[in-house]
């Protein structure tokens, strides 16, 4: 597996591969790779001939008060584990490559619309952010087609958004969410959960099965909404939110309308932040 920090180097490469007709594959991520992670590179190698993953902790996705500095950086773990999965080259930029300004001087991408909303409205910033560095890393890999995990269900239609919107020539991959045996939704952010905080974590994707079974009995939407608010709480968790959503786009489902749907929860325990999600009929 090759590594470079600088886009010359990358586009160098990348350009090779293509001069030799073969498929570029993308995975970006922010590092501490684990299962899943590695499980979106596989799947990138299913679909093109070279795989190339970058790993950027992109400070314009973080808010003040949150865990940028903190972020776990693991760069000899994630290159031997990458080696493994099969990726052929490692992009590493500085945040100088990246934001040559700085990043407080960056241009930005914003999307309009949904990244108001759920995590956008917790996060303010945030989907600004992520559509500022993947367009950023979409224009120096110039990849076919790009993976991106499910269990970052919004963040998936955020760059489907901004990929059909400004015509750009990728193929978005969407990847299943990677679980732990007892549900937990693989993250970076999972270590920093105490063993007991660990322990109670699971009862965010329970709470998911429980949205659906009591949508498959036809239970309104938002007494659904409601009982999995309130067992959340039981349970010790800070609820940002636990919703019900169209998939296509993350609007509020109408009246009466129950195909297609997407129950999404976002919680604290203690000074982490989990999100998870799960689609109806999928
Ligand atoms: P990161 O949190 O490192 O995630 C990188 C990719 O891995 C994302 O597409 C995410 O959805 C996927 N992923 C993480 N955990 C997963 C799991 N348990 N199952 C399936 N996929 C999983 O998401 C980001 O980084 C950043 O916002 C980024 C897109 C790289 C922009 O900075």
């Amino acid at each position: 597996m090759q590594q470079f920090d600088k886009i010359e180097a990358l586009r160098e490469q990348v350009a090779a591969w293509r001069a030799a007709g073969e498929r570029i594959a993308f995975v970006p991520t922010m590092g501490n790779l684990h299962a899943g992670h590695f499980a979106l590179v596989e799947l990138a190698r299913r679909h093109a001939q070279r795989v190339v993953t970058s790993v950027f902790v992109n400070p314009t996705q973080f808010g003040p008060n949150e865990d940028f500095s903190r972020y776990p950086r693991t760069p000899e773990a994630d290159a031997r584990g990458l080696v493994v999965a099969g990726c052929d080259l490692l992009f590493l930029p500085t945040v100088e490559q990246m934001y040559p300004f700085g990043a407080g001087h960056c241009v930005q991408v914003r999307v309009p619309g949904l990244t108001a909303e759920l995590d956008g409205a917790a996060r303010p910033g945030h989907f600004d952010g992520v559509a500022t560095v993947v367009l950023r890393l979409f224009n120096m890999v110039e990849p076919d087609v790009a993976v991106f995990g499910r269990k970052d269900f919004q963040q998936l239609r955020v760059i489907q958004y901004m990929v059909r919107e400004l015509s750009l020539p990728i193929t978005i991959l969407p990847a299943a969410i990677q679980r732990e045996a007892d549900g937990l939704a693989l993250s970076s952010r999972n270590q920093y959960l105490s063993a007991e905080e660990r322990a109670i974590a699971p009862q965010i994707h329970r709470t998911l099965l429980a949205m659906r079974s009591a949508w498959q009995q036809g239970q309104p939407l938002s007494a659904i909404e409601q009982d999995a608010v309130a067992h959340l709480d039981e349970a010790g968790f800070d609820v940002d939110y636990a919703q019900l959503r169209r998939s296509q786009d993350l609007a509020t489902p109408q009246q009466g309308e129950r195909d297609g749907l997407v129950a999404l929860i976002a919680a604290r325990l203690g000074r982490t932040r989990l999100i998870d999600n799960l689609e109806f009929d999928a």
